[in-house]
């Protein structure tokens, strides 16, 4: 039969049914037209009464099958569209456990959601012990259940209890792991991988451990299934807390589905996935998904094809954050360069490089002799010896202009014409430092977020004379090194700092008038956010967060003014975590003890009781105004950006979608309603929504229009 995204080839009576044939994307995915094929194959294979065996395999070399096709679910606009879709799934891989021979998955590669739940289906699963071998069921993560099967033949296959962790966490498992979980019979080289599917025809008969059996024996108790279900339960709203409907759902299908037949059970998990793909919340995490494939490419403007290649690295400053930068170029095999002051600054710079590289060590994602080659891959100095060799710089010294501007006239007699210099200043104009630069075209602004380790964001910051090559290959090297880039005009607070500052300094006014400070964290922890401002200002540094909220009110004026409560907090020395006190008491190890009973005595001694949701309006409308003048000041070019940014940079509820995207759902007409009553009873210079909101409105458009 004539095959085009599939191959299949009949050997001594055994099929082979290779997916990614005759494709030119990288990732293979169950899309419309692989589906209909598919299901055609497997009607031929039920035919042929003398088949031995099957082997579904993979022509790729990085792929088995990355799952369904992401834009087929987000096509689905009714809940019985999303059903249908997911029965299709399922008959399909019920074909292939009918079939009458046995049948193997041979993974070598991406094999995730539908690709597992294919694997799933067959009598055995192999797989090649390449570190790109990766299986797990993430649909949680885009707000979905596995809709083929796979919440049904999983917990078969390796139990109750590792299965919910897989479905509910959407975790990937390496193949060595998902062996020792029973979801793999045997772990081959990939050359081998097809030729080893034929000695897995058997059901494998050998049991796992004494550990395991009495782990299948409890889980087939009714009881301890009840408590199995009501502890996944409490441990899912403890991590969600309560805010994610999927992994709810997942439980409640799994748990009602316990004693039914396949058809019976499956019915459900397509309803539920019916019902959950097109929710607001799926679709929200949806939109961020193909957001974050989106920013993996760059887009902005592009020079000439000859990139600056940025192979060896030096971080200036071995502070906070040049510690964290010199960690990352020597994990991206850059050899950094450490350049400080001090010899004592230079070994807190390791100290801090040395604790990142540890904590990958601990989850067994790194070995010791690699930390040991990574570590000692940085060079700490404290002259410009070798800059020659050097390809990128990121200045990470002290927030001082003048001292900025010194240093990069200084740097640029060290290193090539051709090297990259760039700051990870928070706050100044990198517009004004490119002035100090003879070469300015090589410079811009890369700021990244702390801790450097954890943060995915970095904004890529420019300028009048930056060139397009420069920001290119900044964008690219950070794609490299596994973080979100954003490439922000330069302005007061770039991006995030920006339309955060609003839910800091909105904290401080709600202190003010009395609202207790347990009532303003918990309205923010409700709708989804992290952290509450006061924590959060703890975090940044109370003095660090005072001069930058001066530096963005002197450049945006009193739209953004702050509330003077935190310049009384500095003036006590209260700087929040680095020195114990700020809002809240911090004991040695930084874990909060409590609230700071000197900052609450500041307060005003009468409370004011504000409605949770009045206080989410106070702190949120001024940040969505915010946003709306970065767009119209050009900071970025699309409030996908302002998302990607807000959610990677601070955390934004993922599940909103994104600052601007739980503005269109609320409607703009309604949030300048509610900004204007707010210019006229709480501040005029704060609430007034911005021309290009008002604009945006009136010609019945959202931000995601544009
Ligand atoms: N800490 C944060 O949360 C954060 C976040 C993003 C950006 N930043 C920015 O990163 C930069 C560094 O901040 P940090 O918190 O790491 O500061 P830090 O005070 O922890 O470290 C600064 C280091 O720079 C060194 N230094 C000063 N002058 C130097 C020079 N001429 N040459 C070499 N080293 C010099 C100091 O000795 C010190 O070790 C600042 O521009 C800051 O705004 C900080």
């Amino acid at each position: 039969m004539e095959t085009k995204r599939i191959s299949l080839e009949l050997k001594e009576d055994v099929a082979y049914v290779g997916f990614g044939y005759n494709c030119d994307k990288s990732m293979t995915t169950l899309d419309e037209e692989t589906i209909t094929e598919l299901g055609n194959i497997l009607d031929e294979l039920h035919k042929n009464k003398s088949l031995k065996g099957v082997v579904f395999w993979s022509h790729k070399d990085r792929c088995f099958l990355a799952g369904a096709d992401i834009n087929l679910i987000a096509s689905m606009k009714t809940e019985s569209d999303g059903a249908y879709g997911a029965e299709a799934g399922q008959t399909l891989f019920n074909k292939i456990e009918d079939l009458k021979c046995p049948t193997v998955a041979a993974v070598h590669g991406v094999c995730l959601g539908g690709g597992l739940e294919l694997s799933l289906a067959c009598t055995n699963i192999i797989a090649s012990d390449d570190k790109g071998t990766m299986m797990g069921l993430p649909e949680v993560k885009l707000g979905l259940i596995p809709g083929f099967g796979g919440t049904y033949r999983l917990p078969r296959k390796v139990g109750l209890p590792k299965s919910l962790d897989l479905i509910l966490t959407g975790k990937m498992l390496k193949a060595k792991k998902a062996k020792r979980l029973g979801l793999v019979a045997g772990v081959y080289p990939k050359e081998r991988l097809k030729r080893m599917a034929l000695f897995h025809f058997k059901v494998d008969e050998k049991k796992g451990g004494l550990k395991e059996s009495l782990e299948h024996m409890a889980s087939d108790n009714f009881f301890a299934k009840k408590i199995i279900f009501q502890k996944a339960r409490e441990s899912v709203l403890k991590k969600t807390k309560g805010f994610y409907q999927a992994p709810l759902k997942i439980l409640d299908v799994m748990e009602a589905g316990i004693m039914k037949g396949r058809s019976g059970y499956l019915s459900s998990e397509s309803q539920a996935f019916g019902e959950l793909c097109v929710s607001e919340q799926s679709k929200n995490l949806q939109h961020i998904f193909f957001m974050t494939e989106k920013a993996k490419k760059y887009s902005g403007v592009t020079g000439s094809n000859d990139l600056p290649k940025f192979k060896k690295g030096a971080a200036l400053g071995a502070g906070t954050m040049g510690g964290g930068i010199a960690w990352l170029m020597a994990s991206n095999g850059m050899a950094p360069i450490m350049k400080d002051l001090t010899t004592e600054a230079l070994e807190l710079g390791f100290k801090q490089s040395s604790s990142n590289f540890m904590g990958q060590v601990k989850r067994k994602k790194m070995t010791y002799d690699a930390f040991e080659r990574q570590q000692r891959s940085i060079q700490g100095q404290l002259g410009f010896e070798g800059f020659q060799r050097v390809d990128l710089v990121i200045e990470a010294i002290v927030e001082n202009m003048n001292i900025k501007k010194s240093v990069f006239s200084e740097l640029e007699e060290h290193v090539r014409d051709d090297a990259v210099i760039t700051s990870n200043t928070s706050s100044l104009s990198v517009q004004e430092m490119s002035t100090a630069l003879s070469k300015p075209e090589r410079f811009a602004g890369l700021h990244f977020f702390n801790p450097v380790h954890m943060m995915p964001l970095v904004e890529i910051i420019t300028h009048d004379k930056v060139a397009p090559e420069t920001v290119e290959a900044l964008y690219n090297w950070c794609i490299k090194a596994k973080k979100t880039p954003v490439v922000v005009k330069d302005g007061p607070g770039f991006l995030v700092n920006r339309i955060l500052m609003p839910f800091m300094n909105e904290a401080g006014f709600l202190l003010e008038e009395g609202v207790p400070m347990k009532d303003i964290e918990d309205a923010c922890l409700n709708f989804g956010m992290p952290m509450g401002p006061c924590r959060l200002l703890d975090e940044v540094g109370i003095d660090v967060g005072e001069k930058v909220a001066k530096i963005i009110h002197d450049g945006l004026g009193d739209r953004v003014k702050s509330s003077p409560f935190s310049s009384k907090l500095v003036e006590k020395n209260f700087f929040g975590k680095k020195n114990g006190k700020g809002f809240y008491i911090y004991d040695k190890r930084g874990k909060v003890e409590g609230p700071n009973e000197e900052v609450m005595a500041m307060l005003p001694k009468t409370k004011k009781k504000m409605d949770e949701t009045e206080i989410q309006l106070r702190i949120f409308l001024p940040m969505i105004n915010e946003a709306a003048t970065v767009l119209a000041d050009g900071i970025v070019n699309s409030a996908a950006d302002i998302d990607l940014g807000l959610i990677f940079g601070i955390g934004f509820p993922p599940f909103r979608g994104g600052l601007l995207k739980y503005a269109d759902s609320e409607g703009l007409d309604r949030l300048i309603g509610a900004m204007e009553e707010r210019a006229k009873s709480v501040d005029e210079s704060r609430y007034t929504p911005c021309e290009y909101l008002l604009k945006l409105a009136a010609d019945k458009k959202k931000f995601y229009d544009i």
